[in-house]
């Protein structure tokens, strides 16, 4: 869990920890992987402004830097939003209908409103009940687009219930 919040932004974060962070592991062999996943596990992503602070610790250019950060899927350049829909968008769930919730879930409210992040995954090993999606951290399967609407328009009360799976 990051110590970010929501909409929190950039300006907001405090270097000197991010400066910790980057210290504690800038002697490790391949310390820019170790040092990105310590700062997105603290903030949730890495803000663009910590690149510099980065790239002078280890001796890369900020563009290298930013070449890893933007090759792994997994680092996000921007603040969560508070609610995560992860799509499976690999070959089973594509056959049962994934990308016609993807095109659905792009137009929700949610997403429009910048309360819902979505991204695409590829395969979470429920293939035998595709379509699938995680939904803030919680296996949802057998997705139609009714399903799906009720999940989202129930954003709000999902997150009071979050890990009560
Ligand atoms: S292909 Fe979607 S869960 Fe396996």
């Amino acid at each position: 869990m990051s110590d970010t919040q929501p909409g929190q932004t950039a300006n907001a974060i405090d270097l000197a920890s991010i400066q910790e962070l980057i210290n504690a592991n800038k002697n490790q062999a391949g310390a820019l992987l170790p040092i990105l996943h310590a700062i997105q596990d603290k903030l949730g992503f890495i803000p663009e402004h910590v690149v510099p602070l980065i790239a002078r610790a280890l001796n890369l250019s900020r563009a290298e830097v930013h070449g890893v950060i933007t090759f792994y899927h997994h680092f996000k350049q921007a603040a969560p939003k508070p609610h995560t829909l992860q799509i499976c968008r690999a070959e089973a769930c594509q056959s049962m209908g994934a990308e016609a919730l993807w095109d659905k879930v792009c137009q929700h409210r949610a997403v429009r409103s910048q309360e819902l992040d979505v991204e695409a995954v590829y395969c979470l090993g429920l293939c035998s009940t595709a379509p699938a999606a995680l939904l803030d951290g919680r296996l949802q399967a057998r997705l139609t687009e009714n399903k799906l609407n009720d999940l989202l328009n129930q954003l709000p009360a999902q997150s009071d219930t979050k890990g009560n799976a």
